[in-house]
């Protein structure tokens, strides 16, 4: 089975940074002013936590980094600062996160921030019941009551697994499927009578839309946190599955008039969560060609590792971001398909150190493998040659 990322899918990832902020997840900065800084600047962070200090809540903002970051540092906060409005706790904290980010992200990120802002302030939401997680309507019982119980065995009592690090459940109500094709319908429609310029989730899709953009974002960190780090940490617990922290959440369309298909790529995610919302369509098969490190991202499958999977709305298939993967033609009718592309900082910093992946990069195995039965062979053939020395 040959496999062939070309140029373009290669760098969806890159590219969909370039477009949405590097975490996906809206990063905005915005330049502390005058005012702040006189009252502020002099001051110094502790060097070690103050882990008594209960820290505010940051979820609601539209900030340049995940709101925990802003509460973990919260506890390294000037003891006076501790007592002060959140409102003064936020932008002190933006003018020392804002270090760390170089000019032209800045920019990018600001940019960014006015985009959503712009469609937050216009949009009407149809079903505002969307924006906030109310797991008992939009989840099945059995997907909750597996979550709940937290154990491997609960879990793959929902689960099935088609092939190795592939996973699929039965997750999502009817009910809440209708509900968010309605909604992005209605983006949709909003988007095109007020003629806006909207961002795409990649630049492998013309059509879909990203939910972080318009109001999504607190929810969909809720599902992240709450129902799909659970799963990740059993099953994707080598690729950070534990410490998922970041997601970037949109949505695909495809059919008539929509995109067709997907060429073969890998995400720019340790986790995906891709989920069928319907609605009548026929093709679009997702077929899976293995998970990959980026130096063995071309390499040749293996038999064990192809797969074609046919999306069932409300069903939601899990997989690493590197697991090899395209969407065949829908050949008729009209799929969406909602997609949460799960991330892990910490994962990400000791990724940058390591040369060894073969504890997921199916290649690097293989690799490994050979590397061991050479030598076993080679230890026999030396064992061997001894053996027929000390007979002579
Ligand atoms: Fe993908
Ligand atoms: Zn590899």
């Amino acid at each position: 089975m040959s496999a062939s990322l070309d140029q373009r899918n290669n760098t969806e990832s890159q590219q969909q940074e370039k477009h949405n902020g590097s975490n996906g997840n809206g990063v905005v900065i915005t330049t502390a002013t005058n005012n702040s800084r006189s009252l502020y600047s002099n001051q110094r962070l502790r060097l070690n936590p103050n882990k008594t200090h209960e820290s505010e809540n940051y979820e609601d903002l539209q900030l340049e980094f995940n709101s925990s970051l802003y509460s973990k540092l919260e506890q390294y906060l000037p003891p006076n600062m501790l007592s002060v409005n959140r409102d003064a706790k936020v932008q002190y904290m933006r003018e020392i996160l804002s270090r760390y980010l170089p000019e032209g992200e800045r920019t990018r990120v600001q940019r960014h921030r006015e985009y959503r802002q712009k469609i937050m302030s216009s949009y009407q939401r149809r079903h505002k019941e969307l924006y906030t997680m109310q797991a008992d309507t939009f989840f099945l019982p059995t997907f909750i009551h597996a979550i709940t119980e937290n154990t491997e065995e609960s879990l793959r009592s929902i689960i099935t697994e088609p092939s190795p690090g592939i996973y699929t459940f039965k997750m999502l109500q009817p009910e809440f499927c209708k509900l968010m094709l309605e909604e992005v319908l209605n983006f949709e429609k909003w988007v095109h009578e007020a003629k806006f310029k909207i961002m795409r989730p990649n630049t492998m899709n013309r059509y879909g839309a990203v939910l972080d953009d318009f109001g999504l974002e607190a929810m969909l960190d809720k599902l992240m946190d709450e129902f799909i780090r659970p799963i990740s940490r059993v099953f994707f617990a080598e690729v950070g599955g534990s410490t998922l922290d970041s997601h970037h959440g949109f949505i695909v369309e495809y059919g008539n008039n929509r995109d067709l298909e997907l060429g073969f790529h890998v995400d720019d995610s340790e986790v995906t969560l891709n989920v069928c919302l319907g609605e009548q369509f026929s093709g679009g098969e997702l077929f899976f060609r293995g998970v990959r490190c980026d130096k063995h991202v071309n390499t040749e499958s293996q038999r064990e590792e192809v797969l074609d999977y046919s999306h069932v709305p409300g069903q939601a298939v899990l997989h690493r971001g590197r697991h090899r993967h395209g969407a065949k033609a829908t050949t008729s009718g009209h799929r969406v398909n909602l997609l949460l592309w799960c991330r892990s900082s910490a994962f990400r910093e000791l990724r940058k150190y390591q040369k060894d992946f073969s504890s997921w990069c199916g290649e690097c195995q293989r690799e490994k493998k050979e590397r061991q039965r050479q030598s076993v062979v080679a230890t026999k053939q030396e064992l061997l040659r001894r053996e027929g020395e000390s007979m002579a």
